[in-house]
């Protein structure tokens, strides 16, 4: 039985640090609350939207975390909030006394002060709107000049010369990349603004972290042997991680360990990894990444060993309850051309099956008690629109596991709005347009 011990914190008078999701808001999500709660950190998630999530938390994150999460993109702590009911008087009905009263609220917030802190000429700084309430999306362009030149504005009163970062009339959304705060610096300069409008609540912020792609990019295509069609990406691979709280000091096991993708996002996260697979060319592969892995991240205590072998004798290679976590992602079936047909998509999970199953067998003995294991298994579109997958959990719980839910109701504030079927969501999708065959990742404990 598995207990869960998270208090309910409430969003009153607590500092709100606001998250922005990669483009798999669930994932991002998921790996968020794992990450919090596995470190002990006693949060609640006070509002969520696929654009932003806004947290309370007992004491302060810090920025660094950034560097450990997959699926985050921009982190930032909130210096002002209110209703959003001001935000729809100032842009939809144009009242000029609520759009005061918002840059009186900015400015008493204190953001453009730190902003005067600045010890260039000219402050350079940015505002990204965010924007969960669909009413106000089609003025969230007016909205972000308004801010900038009201920034702007207050900025010159203090004799202070800036330039507002604006957009080309062709970009979508008015936000800026990652990549840009990266290179002009707004992160350190406390510059760029994200203004997150929520359905009951908006939030202005300063972003304090940026995700870094070019670390990741780094980890995928920069490492000495890569296998393009076949390899998992880093940052999936760190959100799996984070999934199966593969911590410090844990022993981390990949069955499938390919070129050692989910291993090199372990070893980062301090865990000692062991690896497996049964293809003699990974075995080299995966110790070549990991050695360049140490190396280019000077990793002196970093733990590994690769062994080759096969899935259906791993407790014979590796020991009964030997690792506290698995993360992995087996064969997902053939390549294919085209959209298969239901019953080719059934034929190719059936197919699959002695593997999966022998992998769920095998991963019980090796893992200690409360160890969890995260699985990816195949999500095939089909034509007929209901993707194929796999019965993975009824064999799973036969064995012994239980899964693991990754949205708990305790995560949230009670005042929350929390979708239903997010509670009830037993396993997460991840499936772009362009896949004919899709992951769904599993979390299970022992
Ligand atoms: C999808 S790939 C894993 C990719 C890996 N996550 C990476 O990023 O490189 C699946 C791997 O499972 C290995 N494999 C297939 N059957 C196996 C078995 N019975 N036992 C162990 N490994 C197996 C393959 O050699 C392949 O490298």
């Amino acid at each position: 039985m598995l207990i869960y011990l998270v208090t309910v914190l409430a969003c009153v008078s607590m500092q709100f640090q606001l998250f922005i999701p990669g483009k798999n808001w669930r994932l991002s999500l998921a790996e968020l609350v794992s990450f919090l709660e596995n470190r002990g950190i006693k949060f609640a998630m006070c509002s969520l939207s696929k654009e932003f999530f806004v947290v309370s938390t007992e004491e302060k994150v810090g920025a660094s975390i950034i560097d450990d999460l997959g699926g985050t993109i921009k982190i930032g702590v909130s210096a002002a909030d209110f209703s959003t009911e001001i935000v729809r008087s100032a842009f939809v009905q144009k009242d000029k006394e609520a759009q005061a009263q918002i840059v009186r609220d900015i400015v008493a917030s204190g953001l453009v002060d730190e902003m005067f802190k600045s010890e260039s000429e000219r402050t350079l700084f940015g505002v990204s709107v965010y924007c969960a309430e669909k009413q106000l999306r089609s003025v969230y362009k007016v909205i972000q000049r308004f801010i900038g030149s009201s920034i702007k504005r207050e900025l010159a009163g203090y004799g202070k010369k800036s330039k507002f970062m604006g957009f080309a009339k062709d970009r979508k959304l008015p936000q800026l990349s990652h990549i840009e705060v990266l290179k002009k610096n707004l992160v350190e300069n406390k510059a760029e603004i994200l203004f997150c409008v929520g359905r009951e609540q908006t939030f202005v912020a300063t972003t304090i972290a940026v995700h870094n792609p070019f670390e990741f990019q780094k980890r995928d295509v920069g490492k000495p042997v890569q296998r393009k069609i076949f390899a998992i990406p880093p940052r999936l691979a760190r959100i799996m991680v984070n999934l199966a709280v593969c911590t410090k000091g844990k022993v981390v096991l990949d069955p499938f360990c390919g070129v050692g993708t989910i291993l090199q996002e372990a070893l980062l996260a301090k865990s000692k990894a062991i690896g497996v697979d049964i293809n003699r060319w990974c075995v080299e592969a995966t110790m070549r990444n990991l050695e360049w892995l140490k190396d280019e991240y000077a990793l002196e205590n970093a733990e590994y060993r690769v062994l080759q072998g096969d899935v259906h004798k791993l407790s014979q290679k590796i020991g009964w309850e030997q690792v506290d976590c698995i993360a992995t992602e087996p064969d997902l079936g053939p390549a294919l051309r085209q959209i298969p047909t239901t019953s080719y998509a059934v034929r190719i999970a059936e197919k699959l099956e002695p593997l999966y199953y022998g992998l769920l067998e095998e991963a019980y003995k090796v893992l200690k008690s409360g160890g969890r294991l995260v699985l990816v298994s195949p999500y095939i579109k089909a034509r007929s629109g209901n993707p194929v997958t796999m019965g993975i959990e009824k064999k799973a719980v036969a064995i012994g596991f239980e899964r693991v839910y990754p949205f708990k109701r305790g995560f949230f504030a009670e005042d929350a709005a929390v979708p239903e079927n997010l509670i009830s969501m037993a396993s997460l999708i991840d499936a772009e347009e362009r896949h004919k065959i899709g992951r769904e990742i599993h979390v299970f404990q022992k």
